[in-house]
């Protein structure tokens, strides 16, 4: 199958990634299915796409036409049976490989057997996912960035069964949505992740040992490496439960200690501290300004 004949996408998971990836493919042109567990779900799904839609309206990105005929164009799917007719099925469920695996179980019972299925898993090693489908050969990892309207990037990661016309489907479908592609191997946390991770860690590692406090730390990566938000901010943005996770992948991955997640990053998990979504991490965010907690 080539790019010319993907016009339905399906999109498991209405979360923050699933209605972003379901926003962009509406934009480019695809009808979509948008699945999750409850139809609230989805319906949420489906008004921060509206909003957000809104939103590159007034800042003249979209025009009204184009965001009405996008919105139009993506169905709420209460069950994985109307999925069955998509050309490219893309998962974006919780990062759990039970809940993804089950997923799969019920998708491919049903759709059908020329359609590719994508996952946008942070972590997880495609090349066992693919084996727990009916067509490994069609299976294939498309990591889209968060916020995914805005972000350039998608990884497309191949597993080691993924055959050559699944490759360059799914590039050619990337391409179409306006984004650049960043090819990965299948190993953990790919290409972005591997590098900005252990970046991230070794920021909460020289603030563990005091080397230097949070505002000095991010602002010394803000001005002295010219990165748009300090490495402290940065984790807060992500969430401190998915940078241990993702850390915790490496770390288990690859066994090699210089992986190993920072204590302190560990301490503020446990505390519930996880970043913005809480209100606190290494900022607090429930004033006017965020204010750093160490
Ligand atoms: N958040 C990020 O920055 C980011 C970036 C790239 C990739 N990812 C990956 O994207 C995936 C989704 O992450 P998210 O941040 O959107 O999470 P999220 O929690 O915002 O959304 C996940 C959604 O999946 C739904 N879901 C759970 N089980 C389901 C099922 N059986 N069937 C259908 N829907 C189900 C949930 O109800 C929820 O709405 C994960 O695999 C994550 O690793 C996340």
């Amino acid at each position: 199958m080539t790019e010319s004949n993907i016009r339905s996408v399906g999109v498991i998971g209405a979360g923050q990634m699933g209605n972003g990836i379901a926003h962009v493919c509406a934009l480019a042109g695809y009808t979509v299915y948008l699945n999750d567990v409850t139809p609230d779900r989805i319906k949420a799904g489906l008004a921060t796409i509206n909003g957000n839609m809104a939103r590159q309206v007034a800042k003249n990105v979209i025009t009204e036409e184009d965001r009405k005929n996008a919105l139009a164009r993506i169905r709420p799917a209460e069950t994985l049976e109307e999925l069955s007719d998509c050309d490219l099925v893309i998962e974006t469920a919780v990062e759990k490989e039970e809940v993804k695996r089950k997923i799969f179980a019920e998708l491919c019972a049903t759709l059908k057997p020329d359609a590719i299925i994508g996952t946008n898993t942070s972590s997880i090693s495609i090349t066992r996912l693919a084996a727990s489908t009916d067509r490994p050969e069609r299976f294939i990892g498309i990591h889209f960035m968060n916020p995914v309207p805005v972000m350039e990037l998608v990884e497309v990661i191949r597993g080691i069964a993924t055959s050559d016309a699944t490759f360059e489907t799914a590039k050619a479908f990337v391409g179409t949505l306006g984004k650049t592609i960043a090819v990965s191997e299948d190993f953990p946390a790919f290409i972005v992740n591997r590098i900005l991770l252990p970046m991230i860690n070794e920021a909460i590692y020289t603030l563990y040992e005091g080397v230097g406090n949070v505002e000095a730390i991010d602002t010394a990566m803000r001005l002295g490496a010219h990165h748009p938000m300090g490495p402290l901010e940065l984790a807060d943005f992500i969430g401190l439960d998915t940078c241990l996770s993702v850390m915790q992948v490496l770390h288990e991955g690859l066994a090699d200690s210089k992986y190993r997640p920072c204590p302190l990053l560990v301490k503020y998990v446990e505390a519930g501290w996880l970043g913005r979504k809480t209100q606190r991490g290494f900022y607090d965010y429930r004033g006017e300004k965020p204010v750093p907690t160490r």
